[in-house]
This record gives structure tokens, C-alpha cells and sequence, in this order.
């Protein structure tokens, strides 16, 4: 007998996903997505995207069962995200998550988001070298980590965005430059015809102190790219869009690689991995490339469908976890909108993870 089928289901914010991975093979997978819901708010707006899940549930998860030819009695194990992400939306996949474990019988496991999406990439290129350094980053993290045993060892978090992701600089500047949401696709179109040398975009926290040798901050850079659209706008002058799309763009690339090369030469490690929606960007992959092979790493991208957020990704972790022999979440797990990333599995117990107001 072999190891069980993992169904993965993730919902922490706009996108409803289910996955199912057995020994860490994908065999199917469903996504629905609310985005277009929240393109008129500029950005997600929770109790739509909670809605959106509801609806969204029952369909992904036999769309993945489809998807994989297998049927709910062919699940074996249940592993959902439980933090951290919009709380409305981490308790309607919990709570589908919660019944169809407790209705097949079979084991529950909590997963931390970020341990999802370092985990998408062992579903393209296989196992994950002890250790790598993965780069997170997309409209909700920003975050560098040294990962040994994804299901055993406590992931070391090197870096986090102070402030803004670095998507999320795409997307407020995009809206300023007035370009489409979500702006990161936008401004690497956009960036497709610009000079990035245009405009001297600042390489927030490069030359800062070894207190911030890997944290990021997008603010004071989305700041900068409003104030220079704001002169234009002021002055009577057409935006050069282009232009402002490649400085930015350049400005973001270059942090990013910048940081996640001399994460991986700190710690002696040969593997970096690339994740999240903003590792879609042309600019991000190529100066990735550049470095990484300018440094002797490898680099790990996998392709966009398992970059962004995917139920896939959750069942990776999950098929890790039983194959380790990790200790299942009781059925009264909670949620934690704001779990620190400490192991793979999350399993906040109870009301008491969940900070009551
Ligand atoms: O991982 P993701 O789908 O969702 C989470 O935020 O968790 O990432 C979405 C983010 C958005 O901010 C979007 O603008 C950005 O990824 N993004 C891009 C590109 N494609 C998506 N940013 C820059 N360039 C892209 N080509
Ligand atoms: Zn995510």
C-alpha cells in the first residue's frame, strides 16, 4: 500500500483552490478565482472574496477529483491552509475542509500558507535540497526564508517586507500610472517598450545595516513612483508610462535578486527558489537567472499556474507531512489570520490562537 491521496485546499484570500498529490505527485487540480469581483475596489476586498469561497468550494474539490479521474472516497488525507490570510476566507476553507475529513473519515492536516508555496515547486522539479533559500513574493508577502526538512524542520525566517509586498508596489503604482488590476502583469506589459535607466527609482534598504541585510520595504519606492506621476500630472506633461513602468520594475527586480543572492551566499547555499505571483514578472526571472548563474546557484521557478495561490500547493505540503508521519490537527482546529511561519504545519487549537477582539 502506498501513501494516501493528500486533498489540499486552500482559500486564504482571492483564489479557491483544490489539489490532490500523492508521494509528491500532482494528479489534479481546480482553482476559481474572485479577482475580477475585486477589480473595481483596486485591490481584495474580504467579505466578497469569504462569499466567493462559499460558492467556489464544492465545485473545486470535484473539479479536482475530475480533474485527477479519482472520486472523494479515493481521499485520504485532508490538508487546508489555516493561516495566515483573511480570516473570513481561512474559516470557509476550514470549514469544508473540517466536514469532509470528519465525512471520510480520514485525517486533517493545518498548513501555513508560505510552507504551501515553497512546497508548489517539489510538484515541478521534485524534492527540495536541504537546504535552499526560497523567495516569496507576491501581493501578500514579501518574505526570504532558509528552508531545511520542509515537514520536519522549523523554517528560519531571514527576511519580511517592513511594509508594502512587492506586489502590492505593482499594483498601487499600476493604478496610479493608470494601468489595469491587478498592475503587475500591467506594468510588465507596459514595461515591454520603457527605458528602466528613465527614472532613478531608490533600491530601498540595499545599503542599510545588518539589522535589514534581508528585509524589504515598497512603500517609500511606491511613494516615489506617485510622486514622479504627480510632477508629470502637475506640469501638464503626458506620463511616460513605458518609462515608469520599466524604472519601477528594475528597481523591484533588482532588490529582490539582489537580496535573495546574498541570502543564499550567507548561509553557504547552492538552491534558490523563486515563488509567488511576482516570480511571473520577465524582469524578475531574468535578473534571477542572471545572478543565480553569476554565482554558481541554481535556481528553481515553477511554472505560473503553481506560482500563484492553488490548492495543488496546500497538498504538497500536506503529502510531505503524512509521508514524515506528522501528527494530524485535532477536529477543533482554528484558524490564525496572522500566524508567524515557524513549521509547515499549522494546527492553532481552539479560540485561543485566534485573538479575540
Ligand atoms: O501569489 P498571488 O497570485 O497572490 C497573492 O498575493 O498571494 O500574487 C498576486 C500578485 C499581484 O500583486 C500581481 O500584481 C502580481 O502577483 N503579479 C505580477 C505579475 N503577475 C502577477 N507582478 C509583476 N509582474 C507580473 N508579471
Ligand atoms: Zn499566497
Amino acid at each position: 500500500m502506498g501513501s494516501p491521496v493528500v486533498l489540499g485546499i486552500e482559500s486564504s484570500c482571492d483564489e479557491t483552490g483544490a489539489g490532490l498529490v500523492r508521494d509528491g505527485r500532482l494528479l489534479g487540480h481546480a482553482l476559481a478565482s474572485s479577482m475580477d469581483e475585486h477589480a473595481r475596489f483596486g485591490g481584495v476586498v474580504p467579505e466578497i472574496a469569504a462569499r466567493a469561497h462559499v460558492h467556489a468550494l464544492t465545485p473545486v474539490v470535484r473539479g479536482a477529483l475530475a480533474d485527477a479521474g479519482l472520486r472523494a472516497a479515493d481521499i485520504g488525507a485532508v490538508a487546508v491552509t489555516t493561516g495566515p490570510g483573511l480570516s473570513g476566507a481561512l474559516q470557509v476553507g476550514l470549514a469544508g475542509a473540517k466536514g469532509l475529513a470528519y465525512a471520510l473519515g480520514v485525517p486533517l492536516y493545518g498548513v501555513h500558507h508560505l510552507a504551501g508555496h515553497v512546497a508548489a515547486d517539489t510538484l515541478e522539479h521534485g524534492p527540495l535540497p536541504d537546504p535552499c533559500v526560497v523567495l516569496i513574493v507576491s501581493g501578500g508577502h514579501t518574505s526570504l526564508l532558509l528552508v531545511r526538512d520542509l515537514a520536519r524542520d522549523r523554517i528560519v525566517h531571514l527576511g519580511d517586507t517592513l511594509d508594502d509586498a512587492a506586489g502590492e508596489c505593482f499594483d498601487k503604482v499600476a493604478r496610479v500610472f493608470g494601468l489595469p488590476y491587478p498592475g503587475g502583469p500591467a506594468i510588465d506589459r507596459a514595461a515591454r517598450v520603457g527605458d528602466p535607466r528613465a527614472v532613478p527609482f531608490p533600491r530601498p534598504l540595499t545599503t542599510g545595516g545588518p539589522g535589514n541585510r534581508f528585509a524589504f520595504s515598497f512603500s517609500g519606492l511606491k511613494t516615489a513612483a506617485a510622486r514622479w506621476a504627480e510632477s508629470h500630472h502637475a506640469a501638464g506633461r503626458a506620463l511616460p508610462v513605458a518609462d515608469g513602468a520599466a524604472a519601477l520594475q528594475e528597481a523591484i527586480a533588482d532588490v529582490l535578486t539582489r537580496k535573495a543572492v546574498a541570502a543564499c551566499a550567507e548561509h553557504g547555499v547552492r538552491t534558490l527558489v523563486v515563488v509567488g505571483g511576482v516570480a511571473a514578472n520577465s524582469r524578475v526571472r531574468t535578473l534571477a537567472e542572471e545572478r543565480c548563474a553569476a554565482a554558481g546557484i541554481t535556481l528553481r521557478v515553477p511554472p505560473l499556474r503553481l506560482c500563484t495561490d492553488n490548492g495543488a500547493m496546500i497538498a504538497a505540503v500536506g503529502d510531505l507531512l503524512v509521508r514524515a508521519g506528522a501528527a494530524p490537527a485535532p477536529l477543533d482546529v482554528s484558524i490564525d489570520p496572522s500566524a508567524p511561519l515557524e513549521y509547515a504545519a499549522l494546527h492553532p487549537v481552539g479560540r485561543a490562537a485566534v485573538a479575540v477582539a
